[in-house]
């Protein structure tokens, strides 16, 4: 069953008078529970098909269908809403919100994601979670305590801790040592199958792949099969 769906996907960016043609009909089916690898040269466009079917930013032309809705004919409310409660998102860096606990990083994420779950329910979720990451005896210490490794398993903890449907990876590993990277790597992958998710990783680093049950090549603004 397809999760999302990518058709005719274009994207164009104006560079001064120009008009620069980045995505230029993207067509990619992404299948529930299937982990995609997305590789391709720097600069080839991986990070904005990321962010455009993320709805982190708008596409020019073409469709995405997501669980039978299409997202490119959404307003901003429900597009909102959509990333808030369905995609969870890993970026290069944790981008984990320096002022709060480990925890509360978590329960962040389960505010803006407006779950209707008792509090009984919400620390339950939290403390699997944590410990699923390893990082349940470090629930009460702040970003600036742990180590790279760390921060990114809190990321992906924060990432999933709302149940997504999808999750988006841009570069999961890449401010990370080989050891680290093949941890974190190893977790997204377990959790993510436990778990149910649709994955779309970015990746440039070619020790990934395997971790991945497709990879596919974003070149000349268009995507191909390995
Ligand atoms: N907001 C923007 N405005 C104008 N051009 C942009 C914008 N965002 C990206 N681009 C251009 O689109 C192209 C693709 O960028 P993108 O970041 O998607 O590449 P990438 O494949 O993720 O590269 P990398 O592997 O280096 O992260 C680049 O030429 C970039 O300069
Ligand atoms: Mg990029």
């Amino acid at each position: 069953m397809e999760t999302l769906s990518i058709n005719k996907l274009v994207k164009t960016f104006k560079d001064g008078n120009k008009e620069e043609k980045i995505l230029k009909g993207i067509d990619l089916e992404l299948s529930q529970g299937e982990i995609t690898a997305l590789i391709g040269a720097s600069g080839s466009g991986k990070s904005t098909l990321l962010t455009v079917v993320a709805g982190l930013q708008k596409s020019t032309m073409g469709k995405i269908i997501f669980e039978d809705k299409e997202l490119t004919e959404m307003n901003p409310t429900q597009l909102r809403d959509v990333r808030a409660k369905r995609f969870g998102f890993v970026f290069q860096h944790a981008h984990l919100v320096q002022f709060l606990t480990v925890q509360e990083q978590l329960q962040l994420m389960m505010d803006t994601a407006e779950l209707n779950w008792s509090k009984k329910k919400r620390e339950e979720e939290i403390k699997s979670v944590l410990q699923a990451v390893d990082m349940w005896s470090h629930k009460d210490s702040y970003p600036d305590n742990l180590s790279g490794g760390e921060k990114q398993r809190v990321a992906i903890a924060r990432a999933i801790i709302h149940q997504p449907s999808m999750l988006f990876a841009d570069e999961p590993t890449a401010s990370l040592d080989s050891k680290r990277s093949i941890e974190v790597i190893e977790l997204l992958r377990s959790l993510s199958k436990e778990r149910n998710h649709t994955v779309l990783m970015v990746t440039h680093d070619t020790d990934m792949l395997k971790y991945a049950d497709r990879t596919v090549i974003m070149k000349d603004g268009v995507i191909s099969e390995s």
